[in-house]
C-alpha cells in the first residue's frame, strides 16, 4: 500500500542543489522523460530515479530538495497527476511514456501509461510542446522555444518573466484556437496552463537571484537539456503558485475548447474555473478518475481510495471531499 505524502522540508532555504550526489548524466537506452521540465530535470541529475520511473512519494520528496517546491502544491499535483497516469497497484509512475517498468497495466479504460498520455493531465497550448493533435506532446519543440525566446525579447527585454509568461500564456491560446481543431482549455488544464507558466520563473531562476526575470539559456538548459545551470542553488522560500492569478488576469479567458473545427472556441459551463476552485476537484475526481477506474474491486479499490485520500489533503482547508468509491 502506498506511503504516506512527505511533510515539508525541515531546512527550507535555498542551497546548492546541482552538487556532488546530483550530477546531471545523460540519458541511457529506455530512460523514461516526457512533458514535464521539472520532472525531467530531477531524474537527470538523480533526485529521482535516472529512469524516470517514481513514487508519488520520491516525486514528492525531489521536488521540495531539489526546487523547493511547497508541500501542498507539490502533494495536489503529484496526486492529481498519479491517479490517471500511473499504477497504482504497484504505485509507480512514468514520467513520460508507457513503461512495463511500472508493473502490469490495469482494467481498460485505465491504461496507467506515464505523464506522455494526453487530456488527463498533460493538455494543450503548453509553452514548449505541441499539441497533441499536432503528434507530439512530450518532446522539445524548437519552434514553440523560438516563440518564447520571441516573447522573452519583446515583453522581457531579453528575459522570461511575469509580463512575457502573460503574453505568452495568451499567445499560445490564441494560436491553438486558430490551427487546432481538436484544441481543449477545460479544468484540470485550465489550470495547470497557468500555473506551469509561472513554473519557470518560481523554479528555474537561482534562488540566490530571486528576481524574477529568467535567462534564456538558463531556460533552454531546464526545457530541452533538462539540466540544472552549474552552481545552481534552489528557490529560496518553499514555492507554488506565485505569480499565477496576476498572470491569468492580464487576458482573461474562460474554459472552453474548439467544438467545430479551428476557430469555433466555446465557452463551457461545465468545466471549473478560478470561481468555482473545488470544483476543479470534485470533476477531477468524480469525472476525470472515474471514468478511468468505473467498477474497481479488491487492491486496485483500496489504492484508489487511498490516493484519493492523499489529493483532497491539499482542498481540505477549503473543499468538501467526495467518495466516488463509498466512505469505507
Ligand atoms: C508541465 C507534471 C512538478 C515545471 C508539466 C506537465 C506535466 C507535469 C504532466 C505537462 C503539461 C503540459 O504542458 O501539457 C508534473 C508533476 C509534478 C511537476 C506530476 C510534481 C510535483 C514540476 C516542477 C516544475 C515543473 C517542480 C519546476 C521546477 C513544469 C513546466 C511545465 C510543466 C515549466 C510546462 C512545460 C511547457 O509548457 O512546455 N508538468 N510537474 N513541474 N511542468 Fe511539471
Ligand atoms: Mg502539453
Amino acid at each position: 500500500s502506498p506511503g504516506a505524502p512527505p511533510g515539508p522540508l525541515k531546512f527550507n532555504g535555498t542551497k546548492l542543489v546541482n552538487d556532488d550526489q546530483h550530477p546531471w548524466k545523460p540519458l541511457k537506452h529506455g530512460d523514461m522523460r516526457g512533458p514535464c521540465p521539472g520532472l525531467n530535470t530531477l531524474a537527470s541529475h538523480g533526485y529521482l530515479p535516472r529512469n524516470g520511473i517514481a513514487t508519488p512519494v520520491q516525486i514528492i520528496n525531489a521536488v521540495q530538495e531539489g526546487f523547493n517546491m511547497e508541500n501542498s502544491v507539490a502533494r495536489l499535483v503529484t496526486y492529481a497527476a498519479h491517479l490517471v497516469d500511473g499504477n497504482l497497484i504497484t504505485d509507480k509512475l512514468s514520467i513520460g511514456g508507457k513503461s512495463p517498468l511500472t508493473g502490469p497495466s490495469p482494467p481498460a479504460p485505465a491504461n496507467a501509461a506515464g505523464l506522455n498520455t494526453h487530456a488527463l493531465f498533460e493538455g494543450d497550448v503548453s509553452m514548449t510542446r505541441a499539441d497533441a493533435f499536432f503528434g507530439d506532446n512530450h518532446s522539445f519543440n524548437e519552434t514553440l522555444f523560438d516563440e518564447f525566446t520571441a516573447f522573452s525579447n519583446q515583453f522581457g527585454a531579453g528575459k522570461y518573466n511575469l509580463t512575457v509568461a502573460a503574453e505568452y500564456r495568451f499567445h499560445r491560446i490564441q494560436e491553438s484556437i486558430a490551427t487546432n481543431p481538436n484544441f481543449s482549455f477545460v479544468s484540470p488544464r485550465f489550470f495547470t496552463a497557468y500555473a506551469e507558466s509561472v513554473f519557470p520563473i518560481n523554479f528555474f531562476i537561482d534562488g540566490r537571484q530571486g528576481d524574477g526575470q529568467l535567462d534564456l539559456d538558463v531556460a533552454r538548459g531546464f526545457f530541452q537539456n533538462m539540466r540544472m545551470p552549474d552552481g545552481f542553488h534552489r528557490a529560496s522560500m518553499p514555492t507554488g503558485l506565485e505569480g499565477l492569478a496576476e498572470i491569468a488576469s492580464v487576458h482573461p479567458i474562460s474554459p472552453g475548447a474548439n467544438v467545430n473545427g479551428v476557430n469555433t472556441y466555446t465557452f463551457d459551463p461545465s468545466s471549473a474555473d478560478f470561481t468555482t476552485f473545488c470544483l476543479l476537484y470534485v470533476n477531477f475526481v468524480n469525472q476525470t478518475v472515474r471514468s478511468l477506474y468505473p467498477e474497481p474491486t479488491g487492491n486496485l479499490k483500496k489504492a484508489l481510495k487511498k490516493n484519493l485520500e492523499f489529493l483532497y489533503g491539499p482542498f481540505s482547508d477549503q473543499c468538501s471531499q467526495v467518495f466516488p468509491y463509498g466512505k469505507d
